[in-house]
């Protein structure tokens, strides 16, 4: 038994993640249901490190150095199980499982529940950067014990990505499933920067009408300011391509029906449970189900729409500055939101989330990594306990600064008939937030008069109902 650590499920994440192990000096043990992979792994870069190949899963147990660090990079759902019965009875107390999956936190946390059991410890782990990331450097956000991130800590650290500043981009999150809910905000986050994107790419489009490669331009700019962010820069890629075959853009010539695998709803539907409004990442979720009903979409194409006039040369370039202005100013809001959510997260499951951390590991090697993500964690660095993002000196700043050329471009899409919900929704939580009274105040009297809900008053402590039906005297409930 000479391996430090070992990676079970051989596709491209797993793969990648242990050739980083062995590209970092530990000696990996690598295993694959179809043993074939794990001996092609070995053969085609067995010079970049020491891995041991194993064929069945007692080898691999075998290959292991004690407490045994065992990654497992299958599939979420099912397949994670299925590997746990295979590998917990051949474990022993002090063992590590580590799920390197997008597992929904809430099986992480049975999982870690019914390991605990055994003193196997379960560790649901968060890895953001695709393959390349997994290869040279991800986000890690490990969940489960204290003990377990003391022997994986240093490890995780040695082979995520390193932020400007030079700190590793991992964390021990919090206990249980506080990794994968933090993956999983990660990915609503993620969602709603990449709808953000994808409207202001639009309204430079079609109200500004700019083509596909000068807004790859444009947002190459935006790429050199506070904007700043790997989603940005892969975006100018992506406009920029030309489509070999028919010479036309590439995004002209791609299926506009955009897909998902669940994290960005999974995102959504805890933050309703939690009750915590997370309007942002919903609209991209509902943005991303509206492009894919393509019966819709087709029953609707004549309903009547605006005319649109095209603007003046000095007009767009004036319009695309006042975009980045609405771009910038929602993206605030969004991980305003998602920040919520993990305090609230944290908060219902006792994880004790340190929120600066959190943004301090999403600096680097994550889909969402950002300039902007130095100014959260510093923003929580300042003050631990801020309610909100919009809290903040600096961000309530620059937000209210972006406001009136938000509003103009959010005046320009409704006008011109395209649809920013993002944006949209961005800006009425902002406003939401700021106003002195909200309308709630007839939502509940509106409650008391049909079901008699009953309502509190400005003025006076205790709950009233008022006798709708009767003389309209109010009655303390
Ligand atoms: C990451 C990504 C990764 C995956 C998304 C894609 O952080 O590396 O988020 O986990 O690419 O889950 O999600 P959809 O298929 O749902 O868009």
């Amino acid at each position: 038994s000479s391996a430090q650590i070992g990676v079970t499920g051989l596709a491209v994440m797993g793969r990648n993640l242990a050739r980083n192990f062995a590209r970092n000096g530990f000696t990996v043990a690598v295993h694959n249901r179809t043993a074939a992979k794990a001996r092609a792994l070995v053969d085609e870069f067995g010079d970049e490190g020491e891995f041991v190949y194993t064929e069945t899963a007692k080898d691999f147990v075998a290959a292991l150095e004690r407490p045994r660090r065992l990654v497992v990079m299958v599939k979420a759902g099912e397949p994670t199980d299925a590997v746990i019965k295979e590998f917990a009875p051949l474990l022993e107390p002090g063992d590590m499982i580590v799920d390197g999956g997008n597992a929904h936190f809430a099986d992480t946390r049975r999982r870690e529940r019914e390991l605990r059991e055994l003193g196997i410890h379960f560790v649901g782990t968060g890895v953001s950067g695709g393959e390349e990331g997994a290869l040279n450097g991800p986000s890690i956000m490990p969940g489960g014990s204290a003990e377990s991130y003391a022997a994986l800590g240093p490890m995780l650290e040695k082979i995520s990505a390193k932020a400007a500043d030079g700190s590793p981009c991992t964390a021990h999150i919090g206990p249980d499933g506080a990794g994968h809910f933090v993956k999983m905000v990660h990915n609503g986050i993620e969602y709603a920067d990449m709808q953000l994107i994808a409207e202001a790419y639009q309204l430079l489009r079609e109200v500004a009408g700019y083509s596909p490669a000068e807004i790859a331009d444009i947002f190459r700019t935006w790429n050199r300011g506070r904007l700043d962010s790997y989603l940005i820069e892969i975006t100018a890629e992506v406009l920029a391509h030309v489509d070999a075959a028919t010479g036309k853009p590439f995004v002209d010539v791609v299926a506009d029906r955009a897909e998902q695998k669940g994290t960005g709803r999974w995102t959504v539907q805890i933050a309703l449970d939690l009750g915590v409004p997370v309007s942002g990442i919903a609209e991209a979720v509902f943005a991303r189900s509206v492009s894919g009903h393509t019966e819709l979409r087709a029953a609707s194409r004549d309903l009547a729409g605006p005319v649109a006039e095209p603007l003046s040369k000095e007009a767009a370039a004036a319009f695309a500055d006042r975009v980045e202005q609405a771009l910038y100013a929602s993206k605030i809001v969004s991980y305003t939101q998602g920040f919520h959510e993990i305090a609230a997260g944290s908060a219902e499951y006792g994880w004790d989330i340190d929120l600066g951390a959190v943004a301090s590991i999403w600096r680097g090697g994550c889909i969402i990594r950002a300039a902007f993500l130095d100014r959260i964690r510093a923003a929580y660095d300042a003050r631990a306990d801020l309610p909100s993002l919009l809290a903040d000196e600096g961000f309530a700043r620059e937000i209210g600064a972006a406001q009136d050329d938000w509003r103009a471009v959010l005046v320009a899409a409704t006008q011109q008939g395209v649809p920013a919900p993002g944006f949209a929704a961005a800006l009425a939580y902002y406003d939401a937030l700021r106003a002195e009274r909200l309308p709630a105040a007839l939502t509940q009297g509106q409650r008391d008069y049909f079901g008699a809900h009953t309502y509190r008053r400005t003025d006076r402590e205790g709950s009233f109902h008022t006798l709708w039906g009767g003389d309209r005297s109010e009655v303390e409930a």
